[in-house]
């Protein structure tokens, strides 16, 4: 179950009896290590409080579209945004043939075609209603769409009915879920991933570096491990933890990140650049704290040039698969092409910083895929789904 460590479910309940289990699922999805923000539909508040489902999960439970507080919080675009998935337990008959047309007069509608993340649907309804053809060609849409279909089971129904219809239990429905995060799209594959900042020592006390937060990278790492990489994350200090199965090298230093880097990257099939290294350090570390100087209204430190890792592994006579992230304020696409060829990498990875609310330090990012024939937009999305859809990408190329 640890793959759902740090997921973030939208979980989406409508109108029918197994709304009621919507509220043990809640709890499973927590327990397997899941972040839950609720929606319910006015239909679903005929059978469920809103109230039950906020103590349980944590979190305020979003019930309109039009909501002025939530819209000053978290909206339903960012809340589309915030979804690694979109779960819809229960989905009645009437919420399948809405999500079908693509409607958008409630807010659990609107989220669902917001969205860029998957969305995954457990129809819960009579078995009349289940096996009526309208219903059964809806299902097939959704499928053709790459929306994902968890049951229905079979059994007795509320209404007293026997067959197929009911919702799947709370930890069935648990279970499909983790199954989504794992894809298997790099096993047998050696990533390497360098993440967050490096400080660069002035004296004992003070050092050169940078926000980074190493967030971009963690996702990376926790994306390859689920696509079933052996994954090795050398990491800068960070507040973060590192994810299940992924040996981790805590690093301080851009000479020290180069060095594991050496190490590890040798043999490595990908190895992806994600540290904002210290360009540069200072040339002489002092052995005691520099004191300040009474007389003097300025002090000048002398610095040198760092190694640039991911050239440095670019230019292995036994190339990995080379990814660099390029983080630009102006002339994006231009610089991000620059760095493409100048160190000689496969794929660039270019992100605007100078954009509000993403890349550096955020937990969102947009980002545009650059190599040496084709762009690819990815627009804003949490760093865990687009960490997914750049694994996804990589390992696509190297198939190729
Ligand atoms: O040249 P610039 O720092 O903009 O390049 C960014 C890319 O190069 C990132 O992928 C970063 O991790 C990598 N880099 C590096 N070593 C450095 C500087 C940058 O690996 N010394």
């Amino acid at each position: 179950m640890s793959s759902l460590t740090n997921k973030r479910i939208l979980l989406g309940v409508t109108g029918g009896i197994a709304a009621y289990k919507s509220a043990d699922l809640v709890r499973r999805l927590q327990d397997a290590g899941a972040r839950v923000q609720v929606v319910m539909t006015a239909a679903a508040q005929e059978f469920i409080t809103p109230l039950t489902m906020q103590a349980l999960s944590g979190n305020p439970v979003h019930t309109n579209l039009l909501d002025p507080a939530a819209e000053a919080g978290m909206g339903h675009i960012q809340l589309a945004r915030w979804a690694d998935l979109v779960l819809i337990a229960p989905a009645s008959a009437d919420f399948i043939a809405r999500l079908v047309q693509g409607q958008a007069d409630d807010l659990l509608t609107t989220l669902c075609l917001a969205t860029p993340a998957p969305i995954a649907v457990a129809p819960a309804m009579n078995q009349g209603m289940w096996r009526n053809a309208s219903t059964q060609a809806n299902v097939d849409v959704l499928k053709q769409r790459k929306i994902h279909v968890f049951g229905p089971a079979a059994g007795e129904q509320a209404c007293g009915d026997i067959g197929l219809g009911r919702m799947l239990e709370a930890l069935q429905l648990v279970e499909a879920t983790a199954s989504l995060f794992v894809s298997g799209s790099l096993a047998g594959k050696k990533v390497v991933i360098t993440a967050g900042p490096t400080r660069e020592a002035i004296d004992p006390v003070r050092y050169i570096s940078n926000h980074s937060s190493g967030k971009m990278g963690y996702a990376l790492a926790q994306a390859a491990v689920e696509a079933g990489a052996q994954t090795v994350l050398i990491s800068g200090p960070t507040q973060l933890a590192a994810p299940e199965r992924v040996e981790c090298i805590s690093v301080i230093t851009a000479e020290e990140m180069l060095t594991a880097s050496l190490q590890h990257a040798l043999g490595c099939d990908v190895f992806i650049a994600a540290a904002a290294v210290a360009d540069y350090r200072p040339a002489q570390i002092a052995v005691h704290k520099i004191k300040k100087n009474a007389d003097a209204e300025s002090m000048l430190l002398e610095l040198v040039k760092n190694p640039d890792i991911v050239a440095t592994i670019a230019a292995l006579e036994k190339k990995p698969f080379t990814v660099g992230f390029a983080a630009e304020s102006e002339n994006l696409i231009a610089y991000a092409q620059g760095k493409l060829t100048r160190k000689n990498l496969d794929l660039v990875i270019a992100n605007n910083i100078a954009d509000a609310g993403i890349g550096f330090n955020a937990d969102e990012n947009a980002v545009t895929v650059i190599d040496k024939e084709y762009q690819q937009v990815l627009t804003q999305r949490s760093k865990q789904q687009l960490a997914r859809d750049l694994i996804a990408l990589i390992a696509q190329k190297i198939a190729d």
